[in-house]
């Protein structure tokens, strides 16, 4: 069955293909941590059975099927161009543990078996109704009877200004014949709208507050949340309520911090506990409105688990968890292990005071191992020795520290510990998918990315390029450094020196070496050095 909006849908992404890659709030690690947070035992990802639905040309399947190889992951898309597209890409890599196939969500039914993971992103609010509710139907009907489903979708009240924006967009660009066209249009109608606007009018704030994101943003991103031929907003209450019709309970959100009231400030906080009589989805929804919210990210289990579901962090959870963080003193000196303040900066651009040496000694720990994840035994045994304190006196501070980190979303956490490198070894080893990715070649063009063990998108310089392939745990830095040196000697590579090619022997040898130890360092904490 394929009505008319389906087939729209269908050549409009297979004329616009979406930028296909991974998005780390929706890794099968990330959902199995963030379900066990909250009171539920999920599958493990080394050998889950994981559904993406929509999965564009599955760049954001294939990587967590690299990292398990003991998995088996599907992707369906409706677009056989994305499909193809992935399909050679995977063809590259040689995976045999991921699919993917032109498929209509719509028509997926219980032949498909039963899944651990399935995750659906960028796709809910962009599809027609019939389709959100078959993304439902799957997320209950295939899911394990102990798995979580994961689905992203724009909200209001966010989306009321922006919607005007859209309209507008859409009114000049939607009747033109390309994309390129369409786009066009649209910036010149919202041009139009920027100069003509009174300046006390609704569209007046409505632009101001929208603009900043139109101008931000790359044209494959407007075209599909802006001009695209669906884009259905809903209030987060309204998704809760489709789910729990189609079997399904809320969980928690992939960004955990925006869940806890004490987030928004003590004149929130009180209102809304009292307010709210302890249902997490009606604070939630309360707490779109104050922060104007426009996408969510939400994790759902079947209905009969939500008895298991615990909002309050349980000690014994959190002790099994292990934590990864990035920590550095705003003065850019380093952590005193006194008691001297000390204001740091943490992920996500999160600023954090740090009093106690404990404390000190614990952002300490988790800065150096980062983006290894370190386990809370060995976390509290490393702070042990650092501040010569007994375990058992550090062991509640450093776990309610670690609490309040969660909370305030400046540390990230793991059920299984990230297998990234701590410290550089003497042959270093990158992951094997990552060391074979296509992309890596020179040839292939001046910028390129791949994804890191926490399942992120890192960007790639053109030495990092060169190096990594040699990455297989057997060559010494020495070799690399001989490695590049010929590259140079090849011509294929040029090392400027005083603005002039570096050829002699001795400097050629001295600066590769330095290259060396400055691309593993940067490469170890891109997380794609592997332990
Ligand atoms: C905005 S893109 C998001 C792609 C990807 N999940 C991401 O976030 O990068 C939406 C995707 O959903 C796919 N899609 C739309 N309707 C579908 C349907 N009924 N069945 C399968 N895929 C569909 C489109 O082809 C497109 O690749």
């Amino acid at each position: 069955m394929t009505d008319s909006l389906t087939s729209t849908l269908t050549d409009y992404y297979d004329a616009v293909p979406y930028d296909s890659h991974p998005f780390p709030q929706t890794s099968m690690e990330h959902l199995e941590s963030l379900a066990f947070l909250f009171g539920l035992d999920a599958p493990s990802p080394a050998n889950a059975r994981v559904l993406e639905l929509g999965c564009a040309a599955g760049g954001n399947l294939s990587p967590f099927a690299a990292r398990h190889p003991d998995s088996r992951s599907l992707g369906v898309d409706l677009s056989s161009v994305q499909v193809a597209q992935g399909q050679v890409a995977i063809g590259h890599t040689g995976l045999s543990n991921i699919e993917l196939r032109a498929f209509n969500i719509a028509e997926i039914d219980a032949s498909f078996g039963q899944f651990d993971y399935i995750v659906c992103h960028g796709v809910y609010s962009w599809v027609p109704g019939p389709v959100q509710d078959a993304i439902l139907r799957v997320c209950s009907e295939n899911l394990a009877p102990n798995g979580v489903a994961y689905i992203s979708y724009n909200v209001y009240p966010g989306w009321k200004a922006r919607e005007i924006v859209r309209d507008a967009m859409i009114l000049r660009g939607g009747p033109r014949d390309t994309p390129d066209e369409k786009l066009s249009y649209a910036r010149g109608m919202l041009e139009f709208l920027e100069q003509s606007a009174r300046a006390d009018s609704v569209l007046k704030k409505t632009l101001d507050e929208t603009m900043p994101i139109v101008r931000g943003s790359n044209s494959s991103y407007l075209l599909h949340e802006f001009l695209e031929p669906c884009n259905a907003p809903c209030y987060f209450k309204e998704f809760v309520a489709r789910a729990s019709a189609h079997g399904l309970a809320y969980l928690a959100d992939a960004e955990p911090s925006t869940m806890f009231v004490q987030n928004y400030g003590e004149k929130v906080r009180e209102p809304l506990l009292r307010e709210c009589g302890g249902s997490q989805v009606m604070m939630e929804q309360y707490l779109d409105f104050l922060v104007n919210r426009t996408f969510r990210q939400t994790l759902l289990v079947k209905q009969d688990r939500a008895p298991d579901i615990r909002y309050r962090l349980d000690t014994e959870r959190m002790r099994a968890l292990s934590y990864a963080g990035v920590f550095s003193a705003e003065d850019g000196g380093p952590f005193t292990l006194d008691s001297q303040p000390q204001p740091c900066n943490a992920m996500r651009n999160l600023k954090v005071t740090l009093r106690l040496p404990l404390h000190k000694a614990t952002a300490q720990v988790l800065d150096e191992r980062y983006p290894a994840s370190v386990p809370v035994d060995a976390l509290l045994a490393e702070v042990s020795a650092r501040t010569g304190e007994p375990r058992a006196v550090v062991e509640a501070p450093v776990l309610a520290m670690l609490e309040e980190l969660l909370i305030l979303g400046a540390v990230r956490i793991r059920r299984t510990p990230v297998q990234a490198a701590a410290v550089i070894d003497a042959l270093p080893r990158a992951q094997d998918a990552v060391r074979k990715a296509p992309g890596l070649a020179l040839e292939a063009g001046a910028t390129a990315g791949t994804c890191n063990l926490w399942h992120e998108l890192v960007a790639l310089s053109l030495l990092e390029r060169c190096l990594l392939p040699l990455l297989d745990g057997a060559h010494t830095h020495e070799a690399l450094a001989e490695h590049l040196a010929a590259e140079a000697r090849a011509e294929r590579l040029r090392f400027i020196k005083d603005e002039k090619p570096l050829t002699d022997e001795n400097g050629l040898r001295e600066f590769t070496q330095q290259q060396v130890a400055l691309a593993l360092r940067d490469l170890r904490r891109k997380g794609l050095l592997a332990a």
